[in-house]
């Protein structure tokens, strides 16, 4: 979308004025007036490495969803600020776990004689809460970009996986990447008494699957993947983890925002590819690999956003900058002394995986 002038001007004096001092992070789903003031770009694996990567930044402004600058603040030094430009930029996928329904959940598998053998991983679009409840338990954190080598260290630790919050890309790599069956998979619902489970369940199951989901990535189906392959024949498919099983299994390819980004830069010139991910991201890429003769379309036939993701723009961005170029510390995010400790436990967990 084309940027008011008047408000890119602004945004550029603002961090010419704050200078080394701010540091500008910025998720690969974010719109473009946004990602063109962003310091580094990546997916939440390599920016949750970046931000600890300007320990002389005062103000790190975070331009992604609210579990992304709670873990930059986790991973960062306490005289080091994040910020996030939009306050009501969460994840619905995030809050689809409370620490609660977790603690609770933990009761009803310790009910069940499983506990003990069960390590939770959890994916990086969680709540602090959820990241500290993970590291005081033994797990670890993944992303969409190391979840099987995660999966595979927990098998080491212990029999059984907890994965939280989302079913999919826990299905995923249990069953794509790792050999598992559907039926060593079983999904505990937090809405239902003991997560809709029975104890026989839970102890014959591998991997129990938290009922949570991308509503975004949620959107994309069987038949999206059927119309676009008859549409354009020779198609390559690539779709994110956070997909349906059944859509992943369609695919050609399945990976990371950063993944995807690179499959494209590999591809071919001539290649035509087909991509199930946020629309920012999907139109971005189309525009830069047109010029390079590849053509890429989007999934879905309907507009596919993230609506949090987008509540970050540039008027928030102009907004926040000004506001730290005036001395001014706005909508910092910033995790308690000790959800921060475990929660960096199993985030370092994450970040010493091989
Ligand atoms: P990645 O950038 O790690 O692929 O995550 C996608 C996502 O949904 C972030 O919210
Ligand atoms: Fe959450 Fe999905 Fe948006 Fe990522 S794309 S921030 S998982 S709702």
């Amino acid at each position: 979308s084309p940027s008011d002038p008047n408000l890119v001007e602004r945004a550029r004096a603002a961090k010419e004025k704050l200078g080394s001092k701010v540091f500008v992070l910025g998720h690969h789903y974010q719109r473009d007036e946004v990602i063109q003031f962003a310091d580094v770009t990546g997916d939440s694996f390599k920016l949750a490495k970046d931000a600890a990567a300007r320990p002389e930044a005062e103000y790190i402004v975070f331009c992604g969803v609210h579990f992304m600058a709670e873990s930059a603040d986790i991973l960062t030094s306490d005289d080091q600020k994040v910020v996030l430009p939009d306050l009501a930029a969460g994840c619905s996928m995030a809050d689809m776990a409370t620490a609660e329904q977790v603690a609770e959940c933990w009761d009803v598998l310790t009910e069940a004689g499983v506990a003990e053998q069960v390590v939770p991983v959890s994916y990086m679009n969680s709540s602090a809460d959820i990241k500290a409840f993970t590291g005081k338990h033994g797990g670890t954190i993944c992303t969409s970009s190391n979840a099987e080598r995660a999966l595979e260290w927990a098998f080491e630790q212990g029999e059984k996986v907890l994965f939280l919050p989302d079913q999919h890309l826990g299905r995923n790599t249990a069953v794509r990447d790792m050999g598992m069956s559907l039926d060593d998979c079983v999904l505990y619902n937090p809405h239902k008494p003991n997560g809709g489970l029975t104890a026989e369940q839970l102890r014959d199951a591998k991997m129990i699957l938290w009922r949570g989901h991308c509503s975004v990535h949620g959107r994309f189906s069987l038949e999206s993947v059927e119309d676009v392959r008859a549409r354009i024949p020779g198609v390559n498919v690539l779709v994110h983890p956070e997909c349906k099983h059944e859509v992943v299994s369609a695919a050609d390819y399945v990976g990371s925002t950063e993944y995807i980004i690179k499959a494209l830069e590999a591809a071919p010139a001539g290649s035509k590819w087909a991509i199930g991910t946020e629309l920012n991201l999907v139109r971005r890429l189309a525009n830069r690999f047109a010029a390079e003769d590849k053509e890429i379309v989007f999934l879905d036939k309907t507009v596919c956003f993230c609506s949090t993701m987008n509540r970050i723009d540039l008027p928030h961005l102009v907004w926040t900058l000004e506001s730290l170029a005036e001395g001014n510390l706005v909508n910092r995010i910033e995790v308690d002394r000790e959800t921060e400790q475990f929660a960096k436990l199993a985030l370092e967990r994450m970040l010493a995986l091989p």
